[in-house]
């Protein structure tokens, strides 16, 4: 018991911590009276919070009709709430390459029909049925639903499990087979591969001397990647194309959740090849142009800018073909069709007047942290530059969205100092409409992985929720496990009335002024016009009327707020 002053001074000194911080002073203090030894104690928890959050560690379900999903969502929870981060992961959405690469891999999974995988998981199955991987790395364990009434009980359970002890993996629990009341067991078998992984050693880090970092750029680093994943996350029914986009290394990204990345499209094949047959020249001619010596193919292919020519390039083309051109804007294709060149001279001319095809930089979805420093995410809407200038930036979403999986591109990284996480315990407002979700997803699998105690609330938008709700799951996921703690929803085509994020923010304007007067970070990113001047115009009215300001003690407000990196955009 404590003294009555000592009460008063611990209610105190607890003022204000959130619950997850009292967790963990919980923890760390019964680990004080275990040990005996302030120091000794001290040392000893924080290096296990360490190890578990340096451990990578996935969780992944195969359902049907949703008990295990159900189930490995509290299970994460579970976890998260012991300082355990497990990433979770639907099996229909699991890129089968990263088994490769898991080092604790928990897998929840259901058995359906007679004996057969649940319809999502059939890929995964599949492929661990068909092939023959070396997995000597893996730490692994099965939790089995089923139904005893069944003749063929957890049967894919126990598929799963031999084909991965099968693949040399390490078995670090053995199956447990569940009935159709699975808590229990389901409970107990988390217990034990908990338990086993907080208990084994983290493989210490090498030092950095060892580490192949990438170079720090002098200029810019370009670094060739190649495509692991490419979908369409929109639904069939949408009237949109947005691309995630995952690119594999052999060399460690210099990148940060913020950051932005630089992709130097291509010119479409059946484009270049046109204009070679249109022109006669030598596709393996070397022209030298100012900037670069390669064949009049790679030129063409990567180097020069075909599409959509600056009015100064049309002037000095009819300035060679010695023609009157008007000066629209339009695609060397079209120009050498209706003002043709004379001969391979000519055209050779025509090169070295081409403008460089300029990158195109789109914000970066993915963390080192949560996906590893050899793979960098992004999203890519193929309607994000049909509004403004259609022709002009049509060509890098073209290319991105046919872009084949293990198609090879260049990249740089365009570091943002300000578009940044806050510290860990700082709270962080997120509006993302459309393709805004992007960086978004990688602040909340950054969060996710360090375990950051701030609460994190995001603002998304689209036209419809069945078809436009970009990274669902991941999203879902993250309301489950606690890492989101608030999502607002604005889907602009599903009611009579059009409803966009700002309304969503009006409508939690008590709230939100709360987050943000409490030190709360807020970042906008999507579209500049109209979103982020709706989104900003809401904010300043919102602080007005809750903080009860003048406008222009609104703004000034909002002012400080930039002043103290508290308002970000990533906007375009
Ligand atoms: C059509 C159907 C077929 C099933 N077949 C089996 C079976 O062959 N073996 C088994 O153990 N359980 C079987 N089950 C039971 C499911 O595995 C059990 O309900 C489980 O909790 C479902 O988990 P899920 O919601 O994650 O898919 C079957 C269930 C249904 C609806």
């Amino acid at each position: 018991m404590l003294g009555e002053e000592r009460l008063k001074k611990f209610h105190e000194f607890i003022e204000g911590f959130s619950k997850e911080e009292l967790i963990w002073i919980n923890g760390y203090l019964s680990g004080i009276v275990i040990n005996g030894k302030k120091n000794g104690a001290t040392h000893n928890i924080e290096h296990k919070h360490h190890i578990s959050l340096n451990k990578r560690i996935s969780l992944v379900f195969g359902t049907e009709t949703g008990n295990s999903k159900k189930l490995a969502a509290q299970l994460a929870t579970i976890g998260k709430k012991k300082g355990i981060n497990v990433k979770l992961v639907d099996l229909s959405q699991y890129r089968l390459s990263d088994l490769l690469n898991e080092e604790y891999f928990f897998i929840v999974i259901s058995t359906q029909g007679e004996g057969e995988p649940p319809a999502p998981a059939k890929k995964f199955y599949d492929y661990i049925h068909e092939n023959d991987l070396r997995l000597p790395d893996l730490k692994f364990s099965v939790l089995a639903l089923g139904d005893s009434s069944y003749p063929m009980f957890c049967k894919t359970g126990e598929d799963v499990d031999a084909r991965l002890f099968h693949f040399g993996g390490k078995r670090i629990a053995t199956l447990q087979k569940c009935d159709v009341d699975y808590e229990d067991d389901a409970n107990r078998w988390f217990e034990a591969v908990l338990s086993y992984v907080n208990n084994q050693p983290v493989e210490s880090p090498k030092p950095i001397s060892e580490q192949t970092v990438a170079k720090k750029p002098s200029g810019k680093k370009y670094y060739k990647g190649t495509v692991l994943t490419n979908i369409n996350l929109n639904d069939h029914g949408s009237n949109k194309r947005t691309y995630h986009i995952e690119i594999g290394t052999d060399e460690p990204i210099d990148y940060e959740p913020g950051d932005t990345i630089g992709i130097i499209p291509q010119n479409r094949k059946e484009v270049v090849d046109k204009i070679i047959s249109l022109t006669g020249i030598n596709a393996d001619r070397i022209i030298q142009t100012s900037k670069i010596s390669a064949t009049v193919k790679e030129l063409l292919t990567s180097h020069l800018n075909i599409c959509y020519l600056l009015t100064s390039t049309i002037k000095k083309y009819a300035a060679i073909v010695e023609k009157e051109i008007p000066d629209n804007r339009v695609d060397l294709l079209e120009l050498l069709q209706n003002y043709p060149i004379n001969n391979e001279e000519q055209f050779e001319k025509v090169l070295k007047i081409l403008m460089p095809i300029s990158p195109r930089l789109y914000s970066v979805s993915s963390a080192p942290s949560a996906h590893g420093e050899k793979e960098i995410h992004f999203t890519v809407a193929i309607n994000r530059f049909f509004k403004e200038q259609e022709q002009r930036f049509g060509l890098c979403s073209e290319f991105l969205g046919f872009l084949p999986v293990n198609s090879v591109l260049t990249f740089y990284v365009h570091k943002d100092k300000n578009f940044k996480l806050p510290t860990a315990e700082k709270d962080i407002i997120m509006i993302g409409p459309g393709t805004g979700v992007a960086p978004f997803r990688s602040f909340l699998a950054e969060r996710d992985i360090t375990g950051a105690t701030g609460r994190n609330w995001f603002f998304f938008g689209e036209q419809r929720f069945t078809t436009d709700f970009l990274y669902q799951t991941e999203m879902q996921n993250y309301v489950q496990t606690g890492v989101l703690n608030k999502i607002d929803l604005a889907f602009s085509r599903d009611g009579e009335e059009k409803i966009y994020v700002q309304h969503r923010m009006i409508q939690k304007a008590e709230e939100l002024y709360k987050w943000i007067d409490n030190g709360a970070s807020v970042y906008i990113s999507g579209k500049k016009d109209p979103m982020s001047r709706d989104v900003e115009n809401t904010l300043l009215q919102i602080i007005e009327q809750q903080g009860k300001k003048t406008s222009d003690e609104a703004y000034e407000y909002l002012e400080q707020l930039k002043k103290e990196g508290r308002y970000e955009k990533d906007v375009y």
